[in-house]
């Protein structure tokens, strides 16, 4: 791990991505050494607002200094409230709390809150910007790969429950993304490779050459060679942007697209008890290999597709089987029973996103319950 000051230390050149909404579009930008300018950015996008930092205690301990500066610079910093690093702060307990000091910090309607973090701050501090006096803005500061290419990008915000992930939550767009790739460099490589299964999902689910490309490109896009780390952020928030666009609230089936691998992903984390057993893009990448498995079995998708998906993601060092999660093993019922939690079940139905070969996901509206049971039951006792 490099450290915080020689990460950001880098070049200052940018991308902006929009984000196309009536009334609401917004901008994301990507790029090197951009958290030294947020007060200035800010400053422009929202003209008026204060703010107050939500951030964990790795992320603050790095990087919360230079952020608090550029605000200091421009007159807009209000606080901060740091909560401790992990899923487990996506709760109503950590919700409940934050929300107060957002008020005793003095968070006015006309203010915005920045979510200064991984997509666990992210997820936390929109939902509580969206509730704050019925709703103050929010601007994502993401500093993970998985925020940076997924959960900064797109509104959905919300907290975990014993019933399952992100359960309790609303829709809130931000008002401004700022990507600054330079912090990627502090990740460990795990939490890397976490969020690369979120870049892969894009190609995944809707482009095959982008898929292709991964698979030439992944170890210059892992050591941060060559501006190809940069391009891979840059394609998926415009694939990201575009379905956005297209179905901001999950209403049409496009948006739905990008919970490929999500229900089986979010029933394994809900298992492993959101721990450090089990990341977010882990689960998403073991989701990922058993929505292909699947659609092979149904008749949907050629083999050669799966084997593909499943050869890359192990090349890359990430999971792909429910026996690679360390310690306890879920068991077949309790996955189901997750499942059946899903926010896609319609009617009692489950859908599920599976796919015709790399690059086409489709949403199957009814599936079938004895089929979905054996299959889970074999993927579970494989070794
Ligand atoms: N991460 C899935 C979505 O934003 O819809």
């Amino acid at each position: 791990m490099r450290d915080g000051a020689t990460a950001l230390a880098s070049g200052l050149s940018e991308t902006i991505v929009q984000v196309a909404l009536p009334g609401r579009s917004y901008a994301i930008v990507i790029g090197e050494g951009l958290i030294a300018s947020t007060g200035r950015r800010i400053a422009q996008a929202l003209p008026g607002a204060r703010c107050a930092v939500v951030s964990d205690e790795n992320v603050a301990a790095l990087y919360l200094a230079p952020l608090k500066a550029s605000l200091e610079q421009h007159g807009l910093f209000l606080g901060e409230a740091i909560v401790a690093p992990g899923e487990a702060s996506k709760s109503f307990p950590v919700l409940a709390k934050l929300s107060e000091t957002l008020l005793t910090l003095g968070v006015e309607r006309g203010d915005c809150v920045i979510a200064f973090g991984g997509g666990v701050v992210g997820d936390l501090a929109g939902f509580a910007a969206s509730i704050l006096r019925r709703g103050v803005r929010v601007v994502q500061v993401p500093t993970s790969l998985l925020a940076q290419v997924d959960s900064s990008v797109g509104g959905k915000t919300g907290i975990d429950t014993k019933q399952g992930k992100n359960l309790i939550g609303t829709f809130h767009q931000p008002s401004l993304v700022l990507a600054d790739t330079s912090v990627l460099s502090t990740l460990s490589p795990r939490e890397f490779r976490a969020g690369y299964a979120e870049v892969v999902k894009y190609g995944l689910l809707g482009d095959a050459a982008f898929f292709a490309w991964l698979e030439q490109n992944w170890t210059e896009i892992s050591s941060g060679q060559g501006g190809k780390r940069r391009h891979a952020v840059e394609t998926s928030c415009r694939a990201k942007a575009a379905i956005i666009a297209a179905d901001e609230k999950e209403t049409k089936g496009t948006r739905a697209l990008l919970n490929l691998g999500h229900t089986f992903g979010h029933a394994l984390e809900a298992c492993a008890g959101y721990s450090d057993r089990l990341l977010h893009g882990e689960a998403i990448a073991i989701g990922m290999r058993l929505a292909f498995t699947f659609s092979v079995e149904l008749g949907l998708c050629p083999a050669g597709d799966a084997a593909r998906v499943e050869r890359h993601f192990a090349a890359v060092g990430l999971p792909t089987t429910i026996a690679s999660i360390p310690g306890t093993k879920p068991a077949p019922d309790d996955l189901l029973r997750l499942m059946a939690q899903d926010k896609k079940v319609k009617g009692g139905k489950l859908a599920l996103v599976l796919v015709r070969g790399i690059g086409a996901a489709f949403v199957e509206p009814d599936i079938s319950l004895p089929r979905l049971t054996e299959f889970l039951t074999r993927e579970c006792g494989r070794r």
